[in-house]
């Protein structure tokens, strides 16, 4: 039973042109893009997005980063797209990340971390409506759906 999740190309994976890898990477896993679009982050939705680490001493600069350039969000569909997204972008400290991940292949920094995705269903809910109305999520079939689920 497909999943849905959500993940957003920080402004470092923009800036360095890194879009089409992590977007190349979750579908050539088999994960279907559902919704997409880029943006600069208010910092209010950026606060919104980061609400449940308001309290730690990284916010502020979390908050600064996150909002200093262009960010790609998406939504992904696929069978446990959550947790499998996650394993895909490896480590939050990219020190942390494996190769053959996205931080552990093009990160070294922990902000600078390429990418951000759902840590789990309920957070992958709340994400998604933060970003996308329901109409822009788009719920269509293609051939491959019956080989990757
Ligand atoms: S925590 O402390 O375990 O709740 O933090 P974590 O879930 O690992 O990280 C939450 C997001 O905050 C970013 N982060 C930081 N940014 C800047 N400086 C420091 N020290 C720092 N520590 C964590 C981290 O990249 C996570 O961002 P997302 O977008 O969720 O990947």
């Amino acid at each position: 039973m497909a999943e849905r999740t959500f993940a957003m190309v920080k402004p470092d994976g923009v800036g360095r042109r890194l879009v089409g890898e992590c977007i190349r990477r979750y579908e050539a896993r088999g994960l279907k893009l559902a919704g997409l679009k880029m943006q600069v982050l208010s910092r209010a939705k950026a606060e919104e997005h980061y609400a449940e680490h308001a309290e730690k001493p990284f916010f502020d600069r979390l908050v600064a980063f996150i909002t200093s350039g262009p960010v790609v969000q998406m939504v992904l569909e696929g069978p446990d797209a959550v947790a499998q997204v996650r394993k895909m972008n490896g480590a939050t400290n990219p020190l942390e990340a494996g190769p053959g991940t996205l931080r552990g292949d093009f990160a070294l920094v922990l902000q600078n971390n390429v990418i951000h995705a759902s840590d789990s269903p309920e957070t992958a809910r709340r994400e998604i409506a933060l970003y996308f109305d329901e109409a822009e999520l788009l719920d269509y079939a293609m051939p491959d759906d019956a080989w990757v689920g």
